[in-house]
């Protein structure tokens, strides 16, 4: 098939390279941006005369006509072209015939490409960052139904010190905004136009790049004409950012995994988001949970797959690049697919308040307390943490709890226990007592969900 770019060849290529050097099966995805791109150009090329303006105007209509056609299935993508800039420029000379041919002038397919990669991200990360906010909204609505929720907290997966489910949701809350400001931090900075950078030294004709960065909505354009057609940082950042998310979304599944089972029995997913068992009738099993963490791999090799692809490379293009949009595909795409069911699972889920209390109630989760409460009474510290470690020591070979001691009892560790200490161990007291900014006492955290609504509220 003949090519555009054949004119110094005698041979054909092999069809073995055509194949293996065609993009055109995965970066089809590209053509509202191709299509966006390309009509800013060529606005652009007839205001500051490289075009006559009849020709710009038939171009125009042409690439909308394609777009149009391509939206409606109306036109199909040829399989044969090399990739799908070379598709739209060749499917707009044959409808429009030689005023086709000029809207290449001043570009290159390496302009090209970077400018769709970075249109076709920022809409994307927009609508992740939708999705974000959502879950967030969704995760504040629950929390304000379990302020008093009190469930244990954990460290080394040991029951620590009393929390509430509320404040639980709370931590997920803080990370997903930092995602969702993370995003925001790639888009801020891959908002440029890089067309202008031609191959890679710029081009000859008086383009008006800061006029197509404005036409696309970009906030100006790139500083150097190498780095422009090179850089896929934007795309390593994106990948960086959506790992990230994964990270949180895994943490999150494994929680809800945990809570689900029947050791701790905290959840209960709803029928809708959960799964049989192909044998075995009594099962419900938490595989939206275990998926979405299963999926954070891919996004993790999405971004060592880009990081790799662009470690060795010399400036400026070369065509291992070609690799980055498969990578960044399937890195947002997982994202996507992964937030829609997890947001609906954990909308849907059934918490179960008595679980988390008795939970909470049991492992010694108040022995701080104890220890902080004959700190209130005069005693250093160390000695009051010895003091209460000797309790549960004495409460374990007892069979029995802190709070079920006697007062006679709870002397024999310290001489300053009074009958104030039921109080203060009482797992409602461990939890209001932490009302520090960030804490999990009832007021603190419906603090941080006030100024989180505000943030949604703002978004
Ligand atoms: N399909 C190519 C890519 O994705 C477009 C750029 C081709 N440039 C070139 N000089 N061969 O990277």
């Amino acid at each position: 098939m003949a090519k555009m770019w054949d004119g110094r060849f005698v041979k054909e290529t092999d069809a073995s390279v055509d194949g293996f050097n065609s993009s055109i099966g995965f970066d089809r995805r590209l053509f509202r941006q191709d299509v966006r791109g390309s009509v800013a150009h060529v606005r652009m090329l007839a205001k500051v005369g490289v075009l006559p303006a009849a020709d710009a105007a038939a171009i125009e209509a042409g690439l909308q006509a394609i777009l149009a056609d391509l939206e409606s299935g109306a036109l199909a993508f040829d399989p044969g072209a090399e990739d799908v800039h070379m598709f739209v420029e060749a499917e707009l000379t044959r409808r429009i015939g030689e005023a086709g041919k000029r809207l290449h002038t001043g570009r290159s397919r390496n302009d090209q490409v970077a400018l769709d990669l970075r249109l076709w991200l920022k809409d994307e990360l927009g609508g992740i960052r939708a999705q974000l906010a959502e879950l967030v909204a969704v995760l504040a609505r629950m929390a304000r139904e379990h302020l008093d929720t009190v469930m244990p907290g954990y460290t080394h997966l040991q029951r620590a010190q009393p929390i509430t489910f509320a404040h639980h949701l709370g931590a997920y809350i803080a990370m997903l905004r930092r995602d969702h400001g993370r995003l925001g931090d790639c888009i801020a900075r891959l908002d440029l136009s890089p067309l202008g950078s031609g191959a890679l030294a710029g081009t000859v004709y008086p383009l008006d790049r800061a006029a197509v960065a404005q036409d696309l909505g970009l906030a100006g354009v790139t500083a150097n004409s190498l780095d422009g057609v090179s850089d896929r940082d934007f795309a390593i950042e994106a990948a960086a950012a959506l790992s990230i998310v994964m990270v949180h979304l895994s943490r999150f599944s494994e929680e809800i995994v945990l809570w689900s089972s029947q050791v701790f029995g905290f959840v209960e997913l709803d029928d809708a988001y959960s799964t049989g068992s192909s044998i075995m009738p009594q099962k419900k099993n938490p595989d939206v949970a275990e998926l979405a963490r299963g999926k954070a791999g891919r996004v993790f090799g999405d971004l060592v797959a880009l990081l790799t692809v662009m470690k060795g490379l010399p400036l400026a293009y070369n065509k291992d690049m070609q690799e980055d949009k498969e990578a960044v595909f399937d890195a947002v795409d997982t994202v996507k697919a992964v937030l829609v069911p997890f947001t609906g699972m954990l909308a849907s889920l059934t918490v179960k308040r008595e679980a988390m209390r008795r939970a909470a109630a049991g492992g010694f989760t108040n022995a701080t307390d104890f220890a902080d409460y004959l700190v209130g009474k005069g005693l250093p510290f160390r000695s009051a943490h010895e003091a209460s470690g000797k309790a549960v020591k004495y409460c374990l070979a007892a069979g029995t709890s802190l709070e079920d001691l006697s007062l006679d009892e709870f002397r024999t560790f310290s001489p300053l226990v009074g009958p104030d200490v039921y109080e203060a161990i009482s797992l409602a007291r461990c939890v209001d007592g932490r009302s520090l900014p960030g804490g999990p006492a009832p007021a603190a955290v419906a603090a941080m969900l006030d100024e989180t609504e505000r943030w949604l509220a703002a978004l």
